[in-house]
């Protein structure tokens, strides 16, 4: 039984996508890549909901059987509205999963999580054989930390523990980032606040000397990991 309200059917993407044709085209090479029976990971951010919409529409089209472990809520929702059949990870294992990316090295190391769905996106990544990395040309750039921080989801009681050992690794700036539809700080959606961390160089070990602060759950930096770049 279908519910009558409309109010999953009425939710669209929330804000202006920008490279809209970029993305467009990276989104036609996810869907292109999709087989019958596959179990995907799905990112979050604009250019995943883009690819994400593209798939739906070849399911709608050919019958595939396909099914999404969505990164977040939004893309969960996503799902739902477009008619993608939802799985979790307990229940599979995905076959491959795309994700977009706030930036990408020359050697493919990423900084992700301005959507705040860092942590479940790194654990589809570990968890798939292969990830397409999805990106407009304006995400490829000659340093990390040129345009984005990296972001960090903190365990509440931690915050200012955390804080101020990410300020002994990086003295050019640490900022709670704060909510835009509700007071005070973002809350994930595991129950925990973000530090934006800007970094003037990011050395090899940052990923790994950031995850070993306690009260650390995850962060948006992806140094090293088996990808492939997918560009317009
Ligand atoms: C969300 C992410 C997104 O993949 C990243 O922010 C890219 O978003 P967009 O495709 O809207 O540019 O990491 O946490």
């Amino acid at each position: 039984m279908k519910w009558e309200n409309g109010i999953i059917d009425s939710l669209v993407w929330g804000k202006e996508i920008s490279r809209r044709e970029e993305k467009e085209r990276v989104a036609q090479q996810i869907a292109a890549r999709v087989k019958d029976g596959e179990v995907l990971g799905v990112g979050s951010g604009s250019t995943s909901y883009m690819a994400l919409q593209a798939i739906a529409g070849r399911i709608k089209k050919e019958g595939l059987h396909i099914k999404a472990i969505p990164t977040s809520l939004e893309i969960n929702i996503a799902c739902a509205r477009l008619g993608v059949p939802l799985t979790t990870l307990e229940a599979d294992r995905p076959d491959w999963t795309f994700d977009g990316a706030d930036e990408i090295d020359p050697h493919l190391n990423l900084i992700k999580g301005r959507g705040g769905a860092m942590f479940r996106e790194k654990l589809l990544i570990n968890s798939s054989h292969k990830t397409y990395i999805i990106a407009d040309s304006s995400k490829m750039v000659t340093r990390l930390g040129m345009n984005f921080p990296v972001p960090v989801e903190v365990f509440p009681q931690a915050l200012p523990y955390v804080g101020q050992a990410l300020k002994s690794l990086s003295p050019a700036g640490v900022t709670l980032r704060m909510a835009g539809g509700k007071d005070g700080p973002v809350i994930t959606e595991n129950g925990n606040l973000i530090l934006d961390v800007w970094f003037d160089t990011i050395p090899d070990d940052t990923e790994t000397a950031i995850k070993s602060i306690t009260g650390v759950i995850e962060s948006g930096l992806f140094m090293g990991y088996t990808i492939e770049i997918l560009n317009p």
